[in-house]
């Protein structure tokens, strides 16, 4: 018996993107970006990726159906993201996937955008319930317990920014392009870290939460104090200024899954895995500083691709699947939600 046929689909930021998977196998994963579009406006303006995504998310339909060889008629079922996320993008997907669902006859699928990324590590990796994951994106940072498909229990997070709006923030800063988490980087790569120590709110205080907007005023402040000295900034002042603010994000993530590994030291070896998901576990030196911490603790470590970790649908699919074989499924009225916790 295979693996049910399932199309998933993604429109909850910039990035329209659908995919066919069969159980773990990827047939197609297409992510159409929009990043020319908001290039002008330095982030992503909420009514233009919603009209964006209206244009294309058919087209990115077609073409996942196309490269994975595949007729719409032998589709299983049809996994959309549901929430949270802005909301005339989720809106454009899921009429997409109500159509679909209509036309076809088979299960519509609600997926939480959250869940995708949470899961995405037993997509790629195969990773045994339960598990510690650090989400890091644009819009989110937690830590969670993933302890099932639908089953997650949150230890701590941001209490302000996400790492990834952060990452956006510098960038604009610095006069770089956005998405600014890979410009950063790059950036960074030609900086020394030590010239300006940025600070690491809360790393003093116990648990697992984060900060992150007072490491942006500082870096905005450091900027400033620079060009009021010099009268401008140089590649290198903007390459240290990148490296030095990595580090103190690195530092921040890599102190607090310290502290969300120690939290389950009592409980291995049922919990041994830390993954990470989410956009901001592309960055390279965050996933070097967790590979460090996880070897140092005997903690499995676990980095999907990076393809995997920014906003795709392979990973809506794979958590559609998931959900369906728990036997859910959602009718007509599966509304489009703004918000929505896991
Ligand atoms: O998960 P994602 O694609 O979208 C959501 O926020 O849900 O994450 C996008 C975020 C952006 O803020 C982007 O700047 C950041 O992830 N990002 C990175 C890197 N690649 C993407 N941040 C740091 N380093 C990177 N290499
Ligand atoms: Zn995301």
């Amino acid at each position: 018996q295979t693996d049910p046929l399932i199309l998933g689909i993604e429109s909850s930021c910039d990035d329209t993107a659908a995919a066919v998977l069969r159980g773990r196998e990827i047939l197609s994963n297409v992510v159409l970006g929009q990043t020319d579009l908001h290039a002008a406006f330095g982030g992503v303006v909420p009514e233009i990726a919603a009209r964006a995504h209206a244009e294309k998310v058919d087209i990115g339909v077609e073409q996942a159906l196309a490269e994975a060889g595949v007729p719409l008629s032998a589709i299983d079922a049809i996994a959309v993201t549901a929430g949270p996320g802005l909301i005339g993008g989720v809106l454009a997907g899921v009429m997409c996937a109500k159509g679909l669902a209509a036309a076809t006859g088979k299960p519509l699928i609600g997926v939480n955008h959250l869940a995708g990324h949470a899961l995405t590590p037993r997509l790629t990796d195969d990773v045994p319930f339960p598990y510690l994951l650090l989400l890091v994106s644009g819009g989110h940072c937690q830590f969670l317990l993933v302890r099932g498909p639908e089953a997650f229990t949150r230890l701590g997070g941001t209490i302000d920014d996400a790492p990834g709006e952060a990452f956006d923030k510098t960038a604009r800063l610095l006069a770089l392009p956005q998405p600014g988490g890979p410009q950063v980087e790059r950036c960074a790569r030609a900086g020394d870290p030590g010239r300006f120590r940025l600070p690491r709110p809360l790393l003093d205080r116990p648990g697992c939460d984060m900060s992150f907007s007072g490491l942006k005023t500082a870096l905005l402040r450091t900027r400033d104090a620079v060009i009021a000295e010099k009268g401008g900034l140089t590649e290198r002042d903007r390459a240290d200024l990148c490296a030095g603010f990595q580090a103190a994000v690195t530092d921040i993530l890599a102190e607090k899954s310290r502290r969300a590994i120690a939290l389950y030291d009592a409980e291995r070896p049922a919990i041994r895995t830390l993954a990470v998901a989410g956009g901001v576990a592309a960055n390279g030196p965050i996933r070097a500083a967790l590979q460090t911490l996880c070897a140092g603790t005997e903690t499995h470590f676990v980095a999907p691709p990076l393809a995997l970790c920014t906003d795709n649908a392979a990973m809506i699919a794979y958590a559609g699947g998931e959900r369906l074989r728990l036997g859910h499924r959602d009718g007509m009225t599966l509304a489009a939600r703004p918000r929505w916790p896991l």
